[in-house]
């Protein structure tokens, strides 16, 4: 077989340690063999990088992203059975918080585009119950936030963002991150700025919020790691290892330079892609002025999405489906549901290609050949 016939796929898992393994074998023995294993230097260390980043005070880092909601809505004050409005192109594990949390997850449609969501939809949804609006920034592009951030206003509603794919991400000059009151983020490891196990953090500009997060993320402990009896606070396990911390101090330091590749690859999948009628890509890089998208995912949307895929497979290239191909509104058995065409649309047809910092130039030739010649 020519190394151009071999096989490219979606995520290859092995790829994101052996890229730098001596660096990271390094990282993992010293945090390892000084005892530092939870609530370490290293997690104060990513803690106060990652705040730098995206220009927050604060970053609490967490087990996960899913927690991070989870502890945002609660410290937020979520009231029970309280609604939250948020877009039916997103993970389950924002509604899955937003239950946790004692509230009402709220799933509205997508805009014609089926990549962000739809302002008047969010506004139409808002009722007296409403307490949030969620924004999901499903594969770091970030959605129309002077429209969002207007219909909030307009309601007195506080904006909290499920930024768990656009870290470094976006619009009028503004990070995702910071349109909110809290914003949560994940370093699962196929993530754009992705450990070696489950990560995350919840960023947030509001002293008070974070110094409740930081509580309950260890059973409502204080800075000492002491549970007294005065806590006020019913808290959780959800905090991050030191070693997840310490690989990803080391790996924000270099983040700019994984998202630049990201943005060459998707520049790449455009040169190769957009005469094809059929196929409607993502805006190429720096196409939107007002946007800087990172790529967590390259999704192409074409009537024949699954045949495209059988062939794509049958070539040896790896491709997946967003959330299984359906809405938050399709969980009916979970007591979600509405209806949102655009979204069953835009899900019943978008395929994501492969996409991370590590692909190389000849395994984007091979996925960009694979398509062409479906066509
Ligand atoms: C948009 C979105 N939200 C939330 C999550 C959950 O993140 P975690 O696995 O860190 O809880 C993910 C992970 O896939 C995601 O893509």
């Amino acid at each position: 077989m020519l190394a151009t016939d071999q096989p490219v796929p979606f995520f290859d898992w092995g790829s994101l340690y052996a890229e730098k393994a001596d660096r990271y074998a390094a990282i993992i023995h010293e945090t390892a063999a000084a005892g530092g294993f939870i609530l370490h230097h290293a997690v104060a260390g990513f803690e106060r990088a990652l705040a730098d980043y995206i220009g927050v005070r604060h970053a609490v880092a967490l087990s996960n992203c899913t927690s991070a909601m989870e502890l945002g809505l609660r410290a937020g004050g979520l009231a029970p059975g309280a609604e939250v409005v948020l877009p039916g192109h997103a993970f389950i594990a924002a509604a899955q918080a937003i239950h946790d949390a004692g509230g009402r997850a709220v799933p509205v449609d997508m805009d014609e585009s089926g990549r962000h969501v739809d302002p008047a939809a969010i506004r139409a949804a808002i009722t007296a119950r409403t307490a949030a609006v969620m924004m999901v920034y499903v594969n770091g592009t970030v959605c129309d936030m002077d429209e969002v951030r207007a219909i909030a206003a307009e309601h007195g509603l506080p904006i909290v963002e499920d930024a768990a794919q656009a870290l470094g991400a976006t619009f009028g000059g503004t990070q995702a991150g910071r349109f909110g009151q809290w914003a949560a983020f994940s370093f699962y490891p196929s993530k754009t700025l992705g450990c070696f196990g489950d990560a995350g953090a919840l960023v947030t500009d509001d002293d008070a919020l974070a110094e409740r997060v930081r509580a309950m993320r260890n059973h409502g402990a204080g800075a000492d790691k002491v549970i007294r009896e005065d806590c006020a606070v019913w808290g959780t396990n959800s905090r991050m290892d030191n070693i997840q911390a310490a690989v990803l101090l080391d790996k924000i330091a270099w983040y700019d330079q994984a998202i630049a590749r990201r943005r060459e690859i998707a520049a790449k999948y455009h040169e190769g892609l957009c005469d094809i009628a059929a196929l409607q890509l993502p805006p190429a890089p720096g196409t939107d002025p007002r946007r800087f998208d990172t790529f967590q995912n390259y999704d192409v949307y074409c009537e024949q999405r699954d045949a495209l895929r059988e062939h794509l497979a049958a070539q040896g290239i790896g491709t997946i489906l967003h959330w299984g191909g359906i809405g938050l509104h399709r969980f009916r058995k979970l007591g979600l549901g509405g209806s949102l065409p655009n979204t069953d649309r835009f899900l019943g047809r978008a395929l994501l290609l492969p996409m991370n910092h590590m692909l190389r130039d000849d395994q984007v030739a091979r996925t960009i050949a694979a398509v062409r010649s479906f066509f």
